[in-house]
Order: structure tokens, then sequence, then C-alpha cells
């Protein structure tokens, strides 16, 4: 099997939030898998500093962008067994600051610029030697493909073209722009009805990718369950319904070969479920090297996130205003949004020497943060996936998460099965419910023996990407056959 990915970001070369670790990890191990896959992202500034492998070709993508024709050379790298990674260079669009934008403002030229990804994206899937049988699609940046390739094959310049899926990372963010900005696509005013890019009288990317593409997933069952409601919707779950059959949730999983307890560069201890003890030292010196008070007796609670609103940031911090009237102390990491940035800091002024907030983007960190704690919060207002909690179970750090999408489906409470219980769940999105998880966690930390049988569970719980791409490949077999 052939498969082309595209997307906006990949670890590590690109990365804001959890779609690159799910891109980088799909690209890696569909390839270990025996698939031939190529990803088609974006050479933005840095990338071809931070790795030689990167290297410039003769290809040269040229495309009808409005009325103008704007070209992209291709940089390649083989990146692991079968993966080729396609960086397209476009020295204005693309060498900048950002990715998305610079200081809390999105470019202007966003449509343009992922419009200009999308076409290169489907002259590459017509000229590549290895024609592909599959172009999966990720989030709003690349979701005019389909109807881009619809386009195409209708006026016969297409032909045997491949089959498309899209995968929603997080149907918040829908890239929608003015109407008259349909003029980048090239696309005739016909697609633009409700029943295809119109929205709201708007123009909406990632509709058109749900109309448009043959097959739609989510990231986590309950996610894909939850988009089809009003409350989850965003606007979408009208032409979500009307896709449904074609739609599913692949939980994501996690690369153990980065996200491991032993012979981690970022952890100077190692640890397993059999033998906790470099846990308890990763704790201390977690606690030293952030000033904290070093004792083990005292429970460790901690945070890794963007700070935007999907994350709960504002309900866990008054949460955590009462939780800290108790033993307890808490570690942050994570940058965004001021206000909420200004919340957190707050609350590390309240609490000197118990609370530790690290602004900031820090991959070594965020390792030695999982590693430290004894409990991580996750009160997220929704979670297509999450990574976080995943990652924290296999370092036997507790996970206390809001019971929604990808947080329900892979944290099992007490209440839900006793002898398997990995993590505290609650099911209300109120700081009074965040509380009573804090409290739960409090209560669990007082007994050793119990906190020591939820921590060797969650630590042999396995989310594996092996198995995750076993469930893309499988959903590409169903796509291929279907007529
Ligand atoms: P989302 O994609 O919605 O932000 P996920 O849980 O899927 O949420 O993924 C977040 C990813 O970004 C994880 O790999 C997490 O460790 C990482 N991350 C988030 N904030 C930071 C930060 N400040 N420093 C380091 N890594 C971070
Ligand atoms: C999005 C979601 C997050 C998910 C990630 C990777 O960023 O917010 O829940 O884990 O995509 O799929």
């Amino acid at each position: 099997m052939k498969v082309l990915i595209g997307t906006s970001e990949i670890a590590p070369y690109s990365k804001t939030g959890g779609l690159a670790d799910m891109t980088a990890a799909l690209g890696k191990y569909l390839g270990a898998a025996g698939v031939r896959v190529g990803v088609v992202t974006p050479l933005y500034s840095g990338i071809l500093e931070r790795d030689v492998a990167i290297h410039s070709t003769e290809r040269l993508m040229k495309v009808q962008l409005g009325s103008g024709i704007e070209e992209g050379r291709i940089y390649e790298c083989e990146a692991s067994d079968n993966l080729t990674i396609y960086f397209v260079d476009h020295q204005h669009f693309y060498r900048r600051g950002g990715i998305y934008g610079e200081a809390d403002m999105s470019y202007p030229d966003n449509a343009q610029r992922f419009l200009f990804l999308s076409k290169v994206i489907l002259e590459l899937s017509r000229q590549l030697p290895w024609r592909p049988d599959l172009v999966h699609l990720h989030d709003w940046q690349v979701a005019m493909f389909p109807v881009l390739l619809q386009n195409e094959r209708q006026a016969g310049r297409y032909l045997l073209p491949p089959k498309t899926l899209l995968t929603i990372h997080n149907l918040a963010f829908q890239g929608i722009f003015s109407p008259d900005l349909l003029r980048w696509a090239n696309l005739p005013w016909t697609y633009f009805h409700f029943q295809g890019l119109e929205y709201y009288g708007q123009l909406n990317f990632l509709k058109a990718g749900i109309v448009y593409a043959d097959y739609l997933n989510t990231v986590s069952p309950s996610y894909a369950d939850e988009i089809l409601t009003r409350d989850h919707g965003c606007g979408l779950e009208g032409a979500l319904n009307e896709r449904s059959e074609r739609l599913i949730g692949i939980l994501n999983g996690v690369d153990y070969a980065e996200w491991k307890t032993t012979d981690n560069p970022y952890l100077e201890y190692s640890f397993s479920p059999g033998k906790l003890s470099g846990k308890a030292k990763e704790k201390q010196r977690l606690q030293r090297d952030l000033g904290l008070e070093v004792d083990p007796q005292i429970p460790l609670f901690g945070n890794i996130s963007r700070l935007v609103e999907q994350k709960g940031i504002a309900l866990m911090a008054e949460a955590l205003r009462q939780g800290l009237l108790h033993s307890m102390q808490f570690v942050l990491l994570g940058s965004g949004e001021k206000d909420l940035e200004a919340v957190v800091v707050d609350l590390a002024e309240s609490f000197p020497g118990r609370v530790h907030i690290r602004i900031g983007y820090d991959v070594a960190w965020s390792h030695r943060i999982e590693a430290a704690c004894d409990f991580y919060l996750m009160p997220s207002l929704y979670e297509p996936c999450g990574l976080n909690q995943l990652y924290s179970m296999r370092y036997g750090t507790i996970p206390i998460v809001h019971a929604v999408g990808g947080l329900s489906d892979s944290v099992i409470d007490e209440t839900q099965d006793a002898d398997r219980a990995t993590g505290i769940k609650f099911e209300e999105f109120t700081s009074a419910a965040v509380l009573e998880g804090i409290f739960r966690a409090l209560e669990l930390f007082g007994d050793a023996d119990r906190l020591q049988a939820y921590r060797r569970r969650a630590m042999a719980v396995d989310y594996s990407w092996s198995a995750v791409a076993q469930s893309y490949l499988d959903y590409y077999r169903r796509i291929l056959e279907a007529r």
C-alpha cells in the first residue's frame, strides 16, 4: 500500500501541539509496517538548520493560486524505513517567525498559505513515481484537498485519483475565511453552497474536507460520537451527521521509543513497574531544582499544556487554590494566552515554594515533570484525544481527567473497574469536580499500597503506535475496497 500524508505540522520539525506527534508517529509506524509513506509539509524557518539529512531536489512544483503561478521547491528527507518527508519550500509563505501566526495574531494570508500546500500535495500525488493509493489529510489546513481533487477529476485532469481520508484532530479549528478568498482555490462558485464549502456565508476549509473526503476519522472513539452532537459539533454537527457512516474514532498512541522511563536522555534515573525508586529520585531532583520543599511525603501534581480555554486552566487554578490549603505541590509548564498565563503566575505568587510555574515550551522539562509527578491534572473542556494522560500513565503518574473524548477512552476510574483502575475521572466541568478529583488523589496518596498498584497498572497499559498503525491500515484497506 502507498499513502501520502498531508500535514501542517510534524515533530520534531514543526510543532504547536499533539498533531505534530501524531503525524510523526503515524508516518514512522506505517513505514515500519511495510507501507510506502510520504509526508508533505511546509519547510518552515529553522527546519533546514536542524537536520542535515534534508536535501534539496530538482522537483519544482508549480501551481495556480488565484491569477498567478506559485512555485515550491521540494526538499526531501528519508526519515525512517519506507518514510520520505517532502518539505515544501516557499520563501514568502513559510519562512516566517511562526507556523500559523505571531504574537497571538494569525497571519492574514493563511488561506493562501494552506491552499498552496494543498495544491502542492495534489501536484505531488500526481507526479510521484510511486503513485499513492490514498491521501491522508490532517485538520483544516489541508482539508480543501478533497474538493480540489474532485474538481480536477471532474474536469478530466486527474485519471485514477487516490482515495482520501480526513482526520479531524480538533473540530474547534475550522479555517473560516471570507468567501472572496475562494478565488485562491480556483474553484467554480458552484461549490459554494450549504452542502458544500459555505458556512453561514463564509468559506469553511474543514467543512470542505468533511463534505468531500471519501472517509473521515477523529482521534478517539468518544470524540467521534461527541462531535455529532450540538454541544460538541462546533456548528458542523449537521455536515458530520450526513457522513456519520463514514466516520470512526481511532485513539492515538504513544511513541514509546521516545516516551520511556529507562535510558531516557532527559532523565537522570531509570524506573520500571517493578522498581519505582528511580521515580522517587526524579521527584526529589525536580523538587530541588524548582525550589520546592524536598519531601517524598508531599504529593506532587503536574500539568503541561498550551494555555488555552480548551485545557481548563482557569478551572484548574480555581480548584488548586482550595487543594493547596492541604499538603501538596503543583508544577506547570506551558505557554499561550496572556490572561491564562497571568492566572497561573498569580497562583504561584499565592503559594510560594509550593507552586512552580514555568512559562515556555520545553521538551526536556516535559519529560522531567511527567516522570517526577505523582498525579497529572487534565481538566480539559473537551479533548479529541490528549497525549499527556497517555505519557503520564507510562511514567507511573496517575492522571486526573475530565471524562470527555480521548480522556474518557484512555483512563479507567475505580468506579468503572476497581481491579483495572489507572486514574481518576470526574464528570462535571466545574472547579468543584476538579477539587473532588484532587481530594480523591490525596486520599490515594495516603494509601501507599493502593497507589503502588495504580502506578504499576498505569505503567503496564499499552498504547503503542504499532497497534494504532494497524488500525489505520485496516481503515485504509476498507476505504480502498469500498466502491
Ligand atoms: P494539544 O494538541 O491539544 O495541545 P495533546 O495532549 O494532544 O494536546 O498534545 C500536546 C503535546 O504538546 C504533548 O506532546 C505535550 O507534551 C506537548 N506540550 C504542550 N505544551 C508544552 C510545553 N509547554 N512544553 C513542552 N511540551 C509541551
Ligand atoms: C489535537 C487535540 C488533541 C489530540 C491532538 C493529536 O491537538 O486537541 O486532543 O491529542 O490533536 O491528535
